[in-house]
């Protein structure tokens, strides 16, 4: 093998893209998938790929230094892809502490690990962060959040990756740890959990059940397909300048309720329905504490000096997101079900 690299968190929705991506596309790397599968950690999403012989999962606790010191020392990894962290801000706000324990301690964890293992020796190895736009806080109806908009984090999740981008680049400045950090927009696609927003109004939509939107639907997010991502992904752990941060996004703002206006037409049309019968199941609930307004990414930098752009509309990227649903209505129900830790006996049990 040319290279190992570690990517954490690969179990969830962005990992599982990423992971598979690099499995397929570098078959001279191994990727150590190191993942402490949380309700959201769901090896099935790697199903198709988990016997390839470039891939090793490790079911790893990124708090626990110990463990991650032996992983490290165990495969000696020249790159890490940093993406496990607890994400739904809803959760964040009943329960900060796991978001302080594993998107601050956890990233402290792995950049200790990662400085121990290479010391001096940084030649060709790369710390890759993943994060997220909702560091910078929440826009009005106009601008964008470029790279070096000051951070203005709102939410426990916000707050807590916020954290984790400081400490990153606080290896680089104070130690030279070789890193590059991304921040992007919302995504979607398969494999997403249906507890944001737009898997969990499929799932309620094909089960008749109400759509909650908070507040007045007025809120702004750009979204993202989830391929799109990992690609931007690859072409930064590859091509990024050594401590630069990049931007990634859609240029695709919708509110909320027009986004899911949109997509209750696509659900009619795919469940054929009558026009119109899925929007009956809007319903306006409670708004969600401290709502970030507007979110909108300016990824002219990543698009000018790496040459990623996005690349599908999003009606079309959301009809792939439902058909894919509607496809696999057993992913659905497992997860729905909490089957995870079923399916995790039946895979390694035997091993
Ligand atoms: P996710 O919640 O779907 O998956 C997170 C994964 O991390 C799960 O597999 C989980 O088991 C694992 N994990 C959680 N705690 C862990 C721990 N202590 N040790 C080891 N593994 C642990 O998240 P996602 O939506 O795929 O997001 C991945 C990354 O991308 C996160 O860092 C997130 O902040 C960032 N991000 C997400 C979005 C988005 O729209 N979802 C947008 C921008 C950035
Ligand atoms: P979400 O998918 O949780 O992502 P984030 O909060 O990280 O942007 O939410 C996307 C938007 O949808 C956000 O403005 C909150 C809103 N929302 C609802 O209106 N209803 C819901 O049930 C959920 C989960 C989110």
């Amino acid at each position: 093998m040319n290279k190992t690299i570690i990517i954490t968190g690969g179990a969830g929705f962005i990992g599982s893209h990423v992971v598979r991506l690099f499995v397929a596309k570098y078959p001279d790397y191994r990727i150590v998938n190191v993942d402490k599968l949380t309700y959201a950690g769901n090896l099935e999403n790697l199903s198709d790929i988990d016997r390839n012989p470039n891939y090793v999962f490790e079911k790893k606790d990124i708090t626990n230094s110990e463990s991650i010191k032996a992983v490290f020392e165990r495969y000696r990894p020249d790159g890490i892809i940093h993406l496990a962290a607890e994400s739904h801000v809803d959760r964040s706000i009943s329960n900060p502490m796991e978001f302080i324990m594993t998107n601050i301690v956890g990233t402290t964890t792995l950049l200790n690990a990662a400085r121990t293992l290479w010391g001096n020796d940084t030649k060709e190895k790369r710390f890759y962060h993943v994060s997220t736009d909702e560091v910078y806080g929440s826009l009005g109806a106009e601008g964008y959040f470029t790279e070096t908009t000051a951070y203005d984090p709102r939410s426990p999740y916000s707050a807590s990756k916020a954290s984790s981008d400081h400490l990153v680049r606080a290896y680089h400045h104070t130690y030279g740890l070789p890193v590059v950090l991304s921040n992007c927009s919302n995504n979607y696609g398969p494999n997403h959990f249906p507890e944001k927003l737009i898997p969990l109004s499929i799932n309620n939509i094909k089960n008749n059940k109400p759509i909650p939107v908070y507040g007045k639907g007025e809120n702004v997010r750009d979204w993202l397909y989830v391929l799109d991502h990992a690609r931007a992904i690859d072409v930064i752990f590859h091509k990024g300048k050594n401590g630069e941060t990049y931007n990634i996004g859609g240029h695709n703002e919708w509110t909320n309720i027009d986004l899911i206006r949109l997509l209750c037409r696509i659900m009619d049309k795919k469940l054929h329905r009558k026009a119109g019968a899925s929007e009956k199941l809007i319903t306006f609930v409670k708004d969600r504490a401290g709502h970030d307004l507007r979110y909108a990414i300016d990824s002219s930098k990543l698009q000018r000096e790496l040459g990623w752009k996005p690349s599908l509309q999003f009606e079309e990227g959301l009809e792939k997101t439902v058909d894919w649903y509607l496809a696999n209505e057993q992913w659905l129900q497992n997860v729905v079900n909490g089957d995870y830790e079923k399916y995790y006996a039946k895979q390694y049990e035997a091993r």
